[in-house]
């Protein structure tokens, strides 16, 4: 038998983003992280994702750090790998479409401050979102990798997914991601749906799955099969649940296939014993909930991210009606449908998720609905798949127009006024995005590091407590 062209497989690490956004709730803090940084350069991963997604907020808002000094210092102790971060396309790392002139600015000062691989989404898979953070990238001499928001339902077929990335190639991406939130992927899916865009497009294909349903190692071993380039994988500690596959069982599982990775196991191993701690750490307080360790086949049927989940569970914590968790769970795909079945993925869903909350909670849907739910109704955030129910749009918007073109096209330029709302409190270029993401949030950071720094005992709100952002 002829020997298998070798095709080794590369390795993307999330456990300083993903794995921690999706089972601690983003709270693993920078002083955490840094005494690893050096080892885990030797590694020879693909890349280390490392910032966006929540961790920004969540940096600002609980843990009193700025997301843009945590940058510069993974940028100092990461000499030989790449780092990457996870955009929301138009939303930024926010929860509302920014004007494109924030959008710009941020990709050109992430990049500034070490950002080497930017992955974009649109939590509708409208690539008309995209456009200007990839140009921003393509600019900015980035590798702007475009993912497909991948979800369920009749109009998600395969010949959706190509011509979405046809599109994504022609659009100047570098790279395509299949980003699976939920761990939806099935997989033999996996194998037909990575045959048909490795025949679609030339550019590299890497896949993100979560290990909520249980099926997340198998469907990479299929897609590894199928001739994916990358696949997204968290160090054991922060593995499984709502995270991602074991770097260490990936790594294991192509050894001495044409997939080798060529990754080192012990360097490795001493890695994960780094981080051992720190996960029991957050077992025995409480912030790792062991509900999202284990596997969760309802999922396939609720389509629920893993930062979603935990979400949704300290959202109920709060109301203290923990017992609704599964008749929200139940309401998600209702409202899901009610709003054009989105994908469901920061910010759509949140939206989602606490509309459900509310649906649930008042015990009369759309009693209440979120001014984030009317937008979607009113096509703020772009356009969906499939049309939105009219009785729903009619009860929340009533006759308020509905906008069809590219949602930022209306969006007026917001950097200047933005300036000057926080230029009393700003202290690097980068502030003005922190504010623009999180006016209140970075607000009272500023007034925070400002007090740390002049010793004056100045009230700063108590957001280490507060709610988890909807
Ligand atoms: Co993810």
């Amino acid at each position: 038998m002829a020997e298998l062209q070798k095709k080794p497989v590369k390795i993307m690490e999330t456990i300083l983003r993903d794995a921690h956004q999706s089972l601690i709730a983003t709270r693993m803090s920078t002083e955490q992280m840094l005494p690893i940084v050096d080892k885990m350069d030797k590694v020879g991963y693909h890349a280390v994702e490392c910032w966006g997604g929540a961790t920004f907020d969540a940096s600002l808002r609980f843990l009193h750090e700025d997301p843009w000094e945590r940058l510069r210092k993974f940028r100092d102790g990461f000499k030989n790998t790449k780092l990457q971060m996870l955009f929301r396309g138009q939303n930024i790392l926010g929860y509302r479409p920014y004007a494109d002139d924030v959008v710009e600015y941020f990709v050109q000062k992430s990049v500034a401050n070490g950002i080497d691989i930017i992955r974009i989404f649109d939590c509708m898979n409208d690539l008309r979102n995209l456009k200007t953070a990839v140009s921003a990238a393509n600019k900015e001499h980035a590798h702007a990798q475009v993912a497909l928001s991948y979800t369920l339902g009749d109009a998600y077929t395969l010949e959706y997914w190509t011509s979405m990335a046809r599109q994504i190639e022609q659009m100047g991406a570098d790279s395509i991601c299949i980003k699976d939130m939920a761990g939806l992927l099935l997989p033999y899916k996996a194998t037909d749906l990575v045959k048909a865009l490795k025949e679609t497009v030339k550019i590299p294909i890497e896949l993100h799955t979560h290990y909520t349903s249980g099926v997340a190692s198998m469907t990479y071993m299929k897609a590894v099969e199928a001739g994916v380039d990358i696949i997204d994988t968290a160090m054991s500690p922060f593995a499984l649940g709502t995270s991602q596959p074991a770097t260490e069982v990936m790594v294991e599982t192509f050894k001495g296939t044409p997939y080798d990775t060529g990754l080192d196991q012990t360097l490795l191993a001493e890695i994960a014993d780094y981080f051992r701690p720190i996960r029991d750490e957050a077992l025995e307080s409480g912030l790792l909930n062991p509900k999202n360790m284990g596997v969760n086949i309802k999922t396939l049927l609720y389509q629920v991210p893993g930062g979603m989940l935990s979400n949704l569970t300290s959202q109920l914590k709060e109301q203290h009606a923990e017992d609704k968790f599964y008749e929200v769970l139940e309401e998600v795909p209702r409202v899901r449908k009610d709003l054009g079945e989105p994908p469901l993925v920061t910010p759509s869903s949140q939206i989602v998720g606490t509309q459900a909350v509310f649906n649930v909670i008042m015990g009369e849907r759309y009693k209440i609905a979120t001014k984030e739910t009317k937008d979607v109704l009113s096509g703020k955030y772009g356009a969906t798949v499939k049309p939105f129910n009219p009785e729903v749009q009619k009860k929340c918007i009533g006759d308020a127009e509905v906008i069809t073109c590219r949602p930022a096209d209306l969006l007026d330029n917001e950097l200047e006024k933005l300036e000057s709302e926080m230029a009393q409190y700003k202290e690097q270029d980068e502030d003005v995005l922190s504010y623009a993401l999180f006016p209140q949030v970075a607000m009272d950071f500023f007034k925070y590091r400002q007090a740390q720094k002049t010793g004056v005992d100045e009230k700063v709100a108590d957001t280490k407590n507060g709610a988890y952002p909807v």
